[in-house]
This record gives structure tokens, sequence and C-alpha cells, in this order.
């Protein structure tokens, strides 16, 4: 479950800013639910997600994520637990550039402490039904953009957290590629993983319906 209520939040010092980058934002999205983040460039999506996925704490107001209240006071250790259960895929991908892609998908799973042959057999299924079975080896640097958003969506997916928040996930992949990671996405919401992603790509959207966050210039200009 995800609640903000009035939430107010800007980049850098609040002094000398004319406006802020997100302004009374209010939104709720059940656990389960699919939101599409929508608005143009600058409107402030990359900076709403980043504080959903804890980057960033709210400067006013109040947002509520899995039940845990996030205040100034809330505590480090809290907010620590909370991260795990949350993953992003960032616009610019965000790979660790000295690990290969099977270390890199293999990261959240190793944070928990999970058993070293499930993480391999699980980071493997992954990248092959991700069509990357071949290249789990290779560094990022080695990929396309497309390899590199998939490698990030894979990354993001395998703890199964309970919140996915993915930043326009698919401007790097082609047609087919994007309704796979779409439907996949949509298959989580129904095991119970709330997501939201981002996008500009209008055809997708109108292929997935499902209620929108319109946002502009920092504001929540539509809710549906
Ligand atoms: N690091 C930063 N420092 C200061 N201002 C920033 C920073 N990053 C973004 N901004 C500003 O915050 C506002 C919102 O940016 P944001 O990246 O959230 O938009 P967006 O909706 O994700 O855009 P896009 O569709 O281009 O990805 C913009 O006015 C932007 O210039
Ligand atoms: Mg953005």
């Amino acid at each position: 479950m995800i609640r903000l209520e009035k939430v107010t939040w800007q980049h850098g010092p609040s002094a000398g800013r004319e406006r802020e980058t997100l302004a009374n934002i209010s939104f709720a999205v059940p656990q389960g639910g699919f939101r599409w983040l929508l608005g143009p460039s600058g409107a402030g999506k990359s900076s709403l997600l980043r504080l959903l996925h804890l980057e960033a704490l709210p400067r006013s107001g109040t947002c509520e994520l899995l039940g845990t209240s996030i205040t100034p006071h809330v505590k480090r250790s809290a907010l620590a637990r909370l991260r795990q259960r949350i993953s992003m895929v960032h616009q610019d991908y965000r790979l660790m550039p000295t690990l290969s892609i099977a270390d890199n998908v293999g990261l959240p799973l190793r944070l928990q402490k999970r058993d070293e042959d499930e993480v391999a057999q699980e980071v493997s299924t992954l990248l092959t039904w991700m069509g990357l079975g071949a290249r789990q080896s290779s560094c990022p640097a080695e990929l396309s953009g497309g390899e590199q958003q998939r490698t990030a969506i894979a990354r993001a997916v395998v703890s199964r957290p309970a919140i996915i928040l993915a930043d326009e996930p698919t401007n790097a992949l082609d047609e087919a590629q994007a309704v796979r990671v779409l439907t996949m996405l949509r298959e989580l919401t129904a095991m119970g993983t709330t997501v939201i992603v981002a996008t500009h790509n209008d055809a997708l959207v109108r292929r997935y319906p499902a209620p929108a966050l319109h946002l502009e210039h920092g504001k929540l200009i539509g809710d549906e």
C-alpha cells in the first residue's frame, strides 16, 4: 500500500527556488494496484519515483509505504528494511559497472542472504527469460542500451519486492520486448505486487488500460 497526502518536495535547499519539484501530491495505490505515471518531460515523474524509493524524504505532508509512515523521525533501520521491499528501474539503469550482468541481477538476493545455489538458479532463469541467457558474464558496458535496460528490470523483479517503481522501463526496448515486460509487471500485480510505471509510450498505455497519475509542473492534475 502506498499513500501520500499533501506531499511536497524540492531539489536542493528550500530558499531561492520559486517552485517545488513536487507540490501537494495526494494519492493512494492499494496492494496489487497498477498505476501509469504520465506527464511531460520535467513534470516530476522521476522525482516522485525517487521519493517513493526512499532516496529522499518528503519536505512536508505524509507518506505511508507498506504500513510505515515516512517522517523525518523514522528509524534508519526501519528505512533500511523497507528499502529491501521496494525496487526501482531507474531511467538511467544504474547498473554496477564492475559487476557482471548475473552479479548485478543477483545483488538484491545476496542482500537478502539467500543461498548461493538458489541465487545462481533464479538469476539464470530470469535472464534467460529476458533473452540475456548468453550475456550473463558480460559487463554492463558490453551490452546494448536495451540489454542494459532488461538487466535493470531483471534486477528490480528478482527479489519479488512488494513495490516496483519503473521509470520509463521500456524506452530502449522494441515493441515486442516492451509488451513482454508489461505483461510480466501486470502478472506480478496479480500476485500482490504494487507497480507504478512512468512512461511517454502512449501506445503501451492504450494497450494496457489502467488508472493513471498525471503530473504537470510538479502537481498531480489527474488521478485516474
Ligand atoms: N538534480 C537536480 N537538481 C535540481 N533540479 C532537478 C534535478 N533533477 C531534476 N530537477 C528538476 O526537477 C524537475 C522534475 O524533474 P524530473 O526528472 O522528476 O522530471 P520527469 O517528469 O521525470 O521528466 P522526464 O520525462 O524528462 O524524465 C525538473 O524541473 C528538473 O529540471
Ligand atoms: Mg524522468
